[in-house]
């Protein structure tokens, strides 16, 4: 039998865990309820689903905040959970190993590891894999040998762009935009052009739905609350409002890699001109977003298969294979 190893992606939106003696991955919501400010009555996809409709007594919230810990005794929680369900009841010792965004501080990082080490699931080693070296490898790129790669990971709160070459992060930039600002955006537009409040949870489904390559709808049909009557109306929105509502934020996106891409040394600029970039997070699958971005760099733009789980497949691949272990690396090597 497989090691008790884990690979865990903690986002802002989903938490991916990858498990060596199943070599499956977990994707789950990365949230909890808690009731009366005390006990976790539900984590994970249940969590989420009451996200937006409990009642006050019950709190829905992520413990995650724009790429770092902001909660660590709820995040905690969390994991405890999850790799207690993932081992069936009773939690063996294992190692483990955890994405981890370049952009952050010494502290915040350090943070990834203490709180594996503090969530009572017996972990022996923690290791961390920069989360833009995971992607790659997840999208089928031999990062360790390879001069010049760009990765951008659109998730839920925020972008992180990356430059790698031979096995190591050169220029990372994290943006405060993701799923979780197209959201907010679509919700704004509604409620400025239909006098119309919808939930966020409304404004993803509008999106996802009209990212759905068999709908060749161009029209949805969505309820919420009228301001002025604060009765629950039905309007229909179009594809091409969505679009409109979110093409600042995807400028936004391409012109925060242009200034990486400005950044870059010149030989590894000609290897990111001949490969693309490579594009991966859930919401790198919003429609309009490579096109923009592949129009404003004049670059090729290659989508990952597996967007929500491209880290987590790379943190599958350091743990299954000896050559990509030297991508991992202990916290306590940090800050050298
Ligand atoms: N088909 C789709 N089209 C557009 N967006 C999608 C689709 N499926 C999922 N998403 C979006 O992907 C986002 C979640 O992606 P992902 O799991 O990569 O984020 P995360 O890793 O949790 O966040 P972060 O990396 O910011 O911490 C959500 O905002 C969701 O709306
Ligand atoms: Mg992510």
């Amino acid at each position: 039998m497989a090691q008790n190893v884990f690979g865990i992606d903690l986002g802002t939106n989903n938490i991916k865990i990858y498990n060596a003696v199943t070599d499956k991955i977990l994707v789950e919501k990365n949230m909890l309820a808690i009731e009366n400010r005390r006990n976790m009555i539900a984590y994970g996809d249940d969590a989420f689903e009451m996200f937006e409709k409990a009642p006050a007594s019950i709190v829905v919230s992520s413990p995650i905040t724009n790429g770092v810990i902001a909660d660590i005794h709820n995040m905690e929680l969390l994991i405890h959970a999850f790799i207690t369900e993932l081992q069936r009841g009773s939690v063996r010792s294992g190692d483990y190993f955890v994405t981890i965004p370049s952009d952050i501080t010494e502290v915040e990082k350090r943070a990834f590891s203490d709180l594996i080490k503090d969530a009572r699931i017996r972990a022996r080693k923690v290791y961390a894999v920069d989360k833009a070296i995971a992607d790659g490898l997840g999208m089928g790129i031999d990062v360790k040998n390879s001069q010049g790669v760009l990765i951008v990971d659109v998730g839920y709160d925020t972008t992180e762009i990356s430059i790698l070459s031979l096995g190591g992060i050169v220029l990372s930039r994290l943006i405060k935009i993701g799923g979780h600002a197209f959201d907010t955006a679509i919700v704004g537009a509604v409620r400025r052009e239909y006098n119309l409040v919808i939930g966020m949870k409304t404004a993803e489904r509008v999106r996802i739905t009209f990212n759905d390559i068999n709908n060749e709808e161009d029209r949805l049909n969505i309820y919420g609350r009228d301001i002025v009557t604060g009765l629950p109306v039905e309007r229909t929105l179009t594809r091409e409002f969505v679009a409109l509502s979110l093409a600042e934020h995807f400028r936004t996106i391409a012109d925060s890699i242009k200034l990486i891409l400005e950044k870059t040394p010149p030989e590894l600029s000609a290897d990111i001109y001949r490969h693309g970039l490579f594009l991966t997070g859930g919401a790198s699958q919003e429609e309009g977003l490579a096109r923009e971005i592949s129009g404003e760099l004049r670059l090729t733009v290659n989508m990952s298969e597996n967007p929500i789980g491209s880290a987590a497949l790379g943190l599958a691949q350091v743990i299954r294979k000896s050559a990509y272990r030297s991508l991992a690396y202990t916290i306590e090597g940090l800050g050298k």
